[in-house]
């Protein structure tokens, strides 16, 4: 993860004095539902430390409470009892939510936001809000690999850095860029899980292409990728020099390889990456 931005003041008193862990309001999922999910289970914070309010369909609100979450009455009761509050609303409603709790909030309060696409001003311009950290996560976080980067508003300290860090940690991985960066993020790990759900799909239909049974096939694919995606993250190695390695003379692999190449497979992937975050910046225009 990148440096944190420079703490603009030191930590409040009271938030030095209070040990309590701070509160979390999530709705949603799989956006809130997921974040809740990894925090009660990695334990980060007892579940019931994280709130949220009714919810129109009742099965959102037994899915929180089967948590351990606690349910209160209404948002304003959530941004009351709780010192990080986080949005996750869809982005065509966060306007109208962080209007409505406008009066409510304080630079006591941290502020968080997952809403795809809503800039760091607007939130600001809205909410009045300055204390505030954007997080783009990716739809793993379903299952606890998501990929998250944040990025910190102007009163936002290294401790928010790092709390939310902890929070987001507990679906995934996380990273810290500038807010520059978001529509590339988006166009990589927002856009890439559907990017290698083709390329499983494609690996399985070449199993079944070449004799295995579907079943197989699928679940040998699924593993494959999954597999050389941590060699990546735990060896650090670089992935030119892993396919280096399982690549022998005259061999298997360097014969997939080659037709992974005359078919331009690492262009194409380079272009869908530039494509979806190009769509993103004329999307974040209108
Ligand atoms: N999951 C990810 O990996 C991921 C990645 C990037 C961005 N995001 C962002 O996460 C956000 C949520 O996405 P989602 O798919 O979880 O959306 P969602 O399923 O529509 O959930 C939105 C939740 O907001 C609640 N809600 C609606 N109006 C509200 C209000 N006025 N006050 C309080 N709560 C209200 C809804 O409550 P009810 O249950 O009562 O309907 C619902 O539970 C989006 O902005 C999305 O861009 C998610």
């Amino acid at each position: 993860g990148g440096r944190a931005s420079p703490a603009r003041r030191a930590p409040r008193p009271r938030e030095r004095r209070r040990r309590v862990p701070p509160g979390l309001r999530r709705r949603g999922e799989p956006g809130a539902e997921s974040i809740a999910r990894g925090v009660a289970a990695s334990g980060v914070l007892p579940a019931s430390a994280v709130r949220t309010a009714p919810h129109r369909r009742p099965e959102r609100a037994a899915a929180f409470a089967s948590l351990g979450a606690t349910i209160l009455a209404s948002n304003a009761q959530v941004v009351d009892d709780s010192d990080v509050i986080v949005i996750s609303v869809k982005p065509q409603i966060v306007k109208q939510v962080l209007v409505e709790l406008k009066p409510l909030l304080s630079e006591e309060k941290l502020l968080v936001s997952i809403a795809a696409g809503i800039k760091m001003k607007d939130l600001q311009d809205w909410s009045g809000q300055r204390r505030i950290i954007r997080v783009m996560p990716n739809t793993p976080s379903a299952v606890g690999q998501a990929a998250s980067v944040m990025c910190l508003g102007e009163t936002a300290t290294e401790n928010d850095e790092n709390r939310v860090k902890s929070l987001f940690s507990a679906i995934g991985k996380v990273w810290t860029a500038e807010e520059k960066y978001f529509d590339a993020v988006t166009g990589l790990s927002g856009s890439g899980p559907a990017y290698i759900f083709l390329a499983i799909e494609a690996m399985a239909d070449g199993g079944v292409a070449a004799g295995l049974p579907r079943d197989l096939a699928l679940g040998l694919a699924a593993q494959t990728v999954l597999g050389a995606a941590t060699m990546v993250s735990e060896t650090g190695k670089h992935p030119g020099q892993l396919k280096d390695q399982v690549t022998s003379p005259a061999g298997t692999t360097i014969a997939g390889v080659h037709e992974l190449e005359k078919g331009s497979f690492r262009g194409t992937l380079i272009n869908a990456v530039v494509a979806a975050t190009t769509r993103c910046r004329e999307l974040s225009k209108n």
